[in-house]
């Protein structure tokens, strides 16, 4: 088994992600820990709990708040692709003031925040050596991480790859250059960006292929009525779980639509996390020299991606080295296989 630890700012993918981190037989979700991003904080929290009960998590799977703020710079969300709560328009997760939502919450001074649940998760998964090590997946602004790598650097030993969704190679998405998830906290990604810890980057160049189209969504509310026609009307879910998750694609594809004028669907940016752990095959990537662009005048939290290899490198994945394996296509036809089997 793969033991992961997701930091995230659910976020429709993102709910999405943990969907798949619960339910991929490979994998063994350790905790969830949250930070601020497409909603607040507060928001971004309650929200991975309710999907933590509404798919299924065992008990011991709890959910940490971590960085209200990025480290430097002010706070922003995203309302207009995520609703104002961060999960717009998904119908039946369970309320906040569900018993089991309410136990998978931690609160400070009970169980601790974001990096102290990472800290612990490490420790006990790793036990200095002989024991296993953990993959580290972000899919929001990386302040967590940051915080993470500066406090504890003798754990990262203990992991094996960190694996995120952000930025992108010449493309960005909130700003003319840059990807919302690094635009967030730029000084916290660049930090990321320079712990010796081996790095996958998913940037929107490959997430931007990874479209739930109308006939995915068609197998998702019911895999034994594919659609005949992209026009056809879509079927009607065959479970309550298929029906929550349709309500989220919709919703993201209206925003996506009018946003960013995508007809075809909205694109799965975080779950590649989850893919790419299980299935590295279905990615090609090659590793670079990556930066973030901290005070351009325009281009401020661009992922620099040195592919021409201008910068002298070493090879370890600190900040002297190639730092960072960057995606570069995807099998999308296998990946909505895969996540629509989990
Ligand atoms: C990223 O920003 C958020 O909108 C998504 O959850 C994803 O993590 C894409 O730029
Ligand atoms: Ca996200």
């Amino acid at each position: 088994t793969k033991y992961i630890w997701l930091d995230c700012d659910p976020g429709h993918d993102d709910a999405t992600t943990i969907m798949l981190a619960l339910n991929c037989p490979e994998i063994t979700l350790l905790g969830v820990s949250t930070v601020h991003g497409n909603s607040s904080a507060r928001h971004t929290h309650e929200n991975a709990a309710r999907c933590l009960v509404a798919f299924g998590a065992p008990p011991d799977v709890k959910v940490y708040p971590g960085a209200i703020k990025p480290l430097i710079r002010a706070a922003r969300h995203d309302p207009e692709i995520h609703g104002v709560d961060g999960l717009g328009g998904v119908e039946n997760l369970p309320p906040i003031s569900h018993p089991l939502v309410q136990d998978a919450l931690t609160h400070l001074n009970k169980d601790g925040k974001a990096i102290h649940g990472i800290a612990c998760a490490v420790r006990e998964t790793w036990k200095e050596g002989s024991g296993s090590r953990i993959t580290l997946i972000s899919t929001g602004p990386m302040t967590n991480i940051a915080l993470f790598v500066s406090i504890y650097p003798e754990l990262l030993e203990g992991i094996d790859e960190f694996v995120f969704m952000g930025g992108g190679v010449g493309l960005g998405n909130r700003s003319s250059s840059a990807e919302f998830n690094i635009l967030c906290d730029p000084e916290a990604a660049q930090i990321a960006l320079d712990a010796p810890v081996k790095k996958i980057m998913i940037p929107l160049n490959v997430t931007h292929t990874a479209i739930v189209t109308r006939s995915i969504q068609s197998r998702l509310l019911n895999p034994t009525h594919p659609l005949e026609h992209p026009e056809d009307p879509l079927p009607e879910a065959s479970t309550p779980l298929r029906y929550t998750l349709s309500t989220l694609i919709t919703f993201f594809a209206e925003t996506y639509e009018s946003t960013f004028g995508f007809t075809l669907g909205p694109p799965l940016h975080d779950a590649l996390t989850i893919a790419y752990i299980v299935h590295p095959e279905m990615f090609s990537c090659r590793r670079f020299r990556v930066d973030v662009e901290l005070s351009g005048a325009h281009t401020a939290g661009e992922t620099v991606v040195d592919m021409w290899g201008y910068r002298k490198c070493d090879n370890t994945w600190g900040s002297t080295g190639k730092n960072c394996v960057v995606a570069e296509s995807l099998n999308v036809e296998a990946f909505f296989d895969f996540f629509l089997e989990c």
